[in-house]
């Protein structure tokens, strides 16, 4: 599968989409940019799915989202099968969505956390490794629910 890290942002992710950009080339990482290209307002919906189809069709393993506040791209990449987009605050979160929930998306919010942190999310989330073992099965439920409540069903579960 291809590597190379799609990034992607609306007008309220883009000062800090320009920063991870350059510290993944900086640091020769693949990376692609996929808009936006200004701080002009745009719909995150729309850039969101550039990077969460992409990663739901297998064409790339990982990439990247920013909005204001890393919420709404959240929201929508994880309406995507096989997405799991993680909201990171912390480095401390950014290490435990890797390890436990094999985290393939990156939110970030560019205007709630500062460029110096961002980094620091960001090299946490590209070093980890998903652990495995107990978390597959987690893992495993999710993709049960999805397959059932993406086909207008319920999730016939047998806990509770
Ligand atoms: C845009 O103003 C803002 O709503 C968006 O960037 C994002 O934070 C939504 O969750």
């Amino acid at each position: 599968m291809d590597q190379t890290i799609w990034v992607a942002g609306d007008h309220g992710g883009y000062i800090l989409k320009k920063e991870i950009l350059l510290y993944l080339k900086n640091n020769s990482i693949p990376c692609l940019d996929c808009g936006t290209d200004s701080e002009e307002i745009v719909r995150y919906p729309y850039y969101a799915d550039k990077v969460a189809s992409a990663v739901s069709e297998g064409r790339i393993e990982r990439g990247i989202l920013l909005c204001s506040t890393g919420v709404g791209m959240s929201i929508m990449a994880n309406r995507y099968p096989r997405v799991r987009a993680s909201l990171c605050t912390s480095p401390t979160v950014a290490h435990l969505t890797r390890a436990h929930n094999n985290s393939n998306i990156l939110c970030l919010g560019g205007r709630i956390t500062g460029g110096m942190e961002a980094l620091a999310i960001l090299k946490e989330w590209l070093s980890t490794g998903y652990e495995g073992g107990r978390h597959d099965i987690s893992l495993g439920l999710l993709e049960e629910a999805e397959r059932s409540l993406c086909t207008g069903g319920k999730w016939n579960h047998r806990n509770g």
